[in-house]
């Protein structure tokens, strides 16, 4: 069963168009890679995606609501975004009880307690944000996204500029997650790390999607001398920044 369906979407900022036609499908419980280098057009359509920015055309539904069903969509779902637009004033604990109050969540400050415990944030929950390193502060974002219980999990480049022991901490949250039933979207320009964790893998360029399947069907397709996929497989796999 589909926990989204994305129809033919298309957005363009002025002359770039940034997504062309994009029909994207995403089964519950599944971890999704989404994959494709720089200004493939990845974060335009995760704000599509999540209704945070409206598309030209096309349709999404997603955990059967219609696009424009947004306040009930919002309570569906999470969202790790790309820029992530912290309150450095504000300490973990302060930051999430906030965030909790939004979404009307009955006990804040345990919800709140369970999930700075998960992420590992108990013991520096009381220490301002602006003093967080780069790695507490994505396992932060992650906690916010949770706050509301969500059935399907946005994630924008989640371990961006984390070094290798950051990113298995997220990379093990997030597996652990998806056992429990959350269905996953993580976004991604490096091959290696989507084909560990996801089950299966989009990929994007230029807008448009280019292959989807398991990696080793996308595997297949790359013998099959496809050149562009090809080539979109080796910059994918080079590319390391
Ligand atoms: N607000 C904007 N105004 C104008 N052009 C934009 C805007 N946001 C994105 N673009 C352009 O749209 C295209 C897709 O960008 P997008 O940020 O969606 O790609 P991405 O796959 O997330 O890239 P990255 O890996 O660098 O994060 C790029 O050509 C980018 O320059
Ligand atoms: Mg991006």
């Amino acid at each position: 069963m589909n926990i989204l369906s994305a129809k033919n979407l298309n957005k363009s900022y002025g002359s770039i168009q940034a997504v062309e036609n994009l029909t994207l499908e995403i089964v519950q419980g599944e971890f999704l890679g989404f994959l494709g280098p720089n200004g493939a057009g990845k974060t335009t359509t995760i704000r599509m995606l999540t209704g945070m920015l409206p598309p030209d055309s096309g349709e999404i539904t997603i955990a059967g609501l219609s696009s424009d069903r947004k306040t009930d969509i919002a309570r569906s779902i999470g969202v790790v975004p790309e820029s992530r637009g912290f309150y450095d004033w504000m300490t973990a604990e302060e930051y999430l009880i906030f965030f909790a109050r939004l979404y009307d969540i009955a006990d804040c400050k345990k919800t709140t307690n369970n999930l700075l415990d998960q992420v590992r944030l108990s013991d520096r929950k009381n220490s301002k944000i602006g003093t967080y390193s780069r790695g507490m502060k994505q396992r932060l974002a992650l906690a916010r996204a949770l706050i509301n219980n969500p059935k399907i999990l946005f994630l924008d480049e989640p371990t961006l500029g984390l070094d290798p022991q950051g990113q298995e901490d997220i990379q093990k949250f997030l597996q652990n997650l998806n056992r429990q039933g959350v269905t996953i979207l993580f976004s991604s320009h490096l091959l290696p790390e989507v084909s560990a964790l996801c089950s299966r893998i989009v990929i994007i360029n230029h807008g448009r999607l280019i292959a989807s399947g398991t990696i080793s069907e996308l595997q297949q397709q790359v013998h099959r001398q496809e050149s562009s996929l090809k080539d979109i497989f080796f910059l994918l796999t080079k590319n390391n920044d």
